[in-house]
């Protein structure tokens, strides 16, 4: 049976004639991570809508080197990059319609891959939506990271948006496989998906 909201989120994916796509950016890469318990709740629980899809894209396997092109990067095309992962970054950012980073806290701010993903492209960022997962092993979440990582997105014309998921005791709360023991966690995911999904498919249809 279709309800009146069912009719009319099908009418506003046939007006934009295609789904919103929403990058998900693992940011740790290093060995052992935390981060891939984050990973794997993600890989289970972002499942595509009628009007958007999801990607996850894992810094540890994009291989990015630190920022080495010969201009500065607002003034580069793609056939100018140095380095192809730059490129082939630089077009996954730009396939995107809005951002979703996932990041720990490294001494109080974002571990310095999720700067450098960031200063590796620039016009694929611009004007679109980002939000954030932030995580430590501590009490803090992972929210001063989380404030520091909001600052560094307005460089490049992101534009953070106020919901987020902040996920303390990480390793007491998802376990490797991605299970979660507390359904606050997946509560604060629903409302960052369904805020990001409304803000992203009205940007795109502007
Ligand atoms: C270099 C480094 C700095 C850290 N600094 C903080 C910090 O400032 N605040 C905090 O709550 N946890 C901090 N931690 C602990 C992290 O929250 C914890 O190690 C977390 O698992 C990191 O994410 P990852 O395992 O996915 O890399 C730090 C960890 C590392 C490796």
């Amino acid at each position: 049976m279709f309800s009146i909201f069912t009719i009319s989120v099908n009418l506003e994916t046939e007006k934009r004639g295609e789904k919103v796509k929403l990058l998900v950016i693992i940011g740790s890469t290093r060995v052992n991570r935390n981060g891939q318990r984050v990973k794997a709740w993600l890989q289970k629980t972002l499942t595509p809508q009628d009007d958007t899809e999801y990607e996850i894209v894992d810094l540890r396997d994009v291989q990015l080197p630190f920022y080495d092109e010969p201009k500065s990067v607002g003034s580069l095309s793609d056939d100018e990059f140095h380095h192809p992962e730059g490129v082939k970054w630089g077009k996954q950012v730009a396939s995107a319609d809005g951002f979703i980073f996932v990041t720990p806290e490294y001494n109080h701010g974002p571990p310095a891959t999720i700067k450098n993903a960031i200063d590796y492209a620039w016009q694929g960022w611009n004007y679109k939506p980002m939000s954030i997962i932030s995580y430590s092993t501590g009490q803090i979440a992972g929210a001063r990271a989380a404030e520091q990582l909001r600052l560094m997105a307005l460089g490049v014309k992101l534009l953070p948006l106020p919901a987020a998921v902040h996920i303390a005791h990480i390793t007491d709360k998802l376990t490797k496989d991605g299970n979660v023991n507390d359904d606050a966690i997946n509560t604060a995911l629903n409302n960052l998906l369904s805020e990001h999904r409304m803000i992203a498919s009205k940007l795109k249809e502007s």
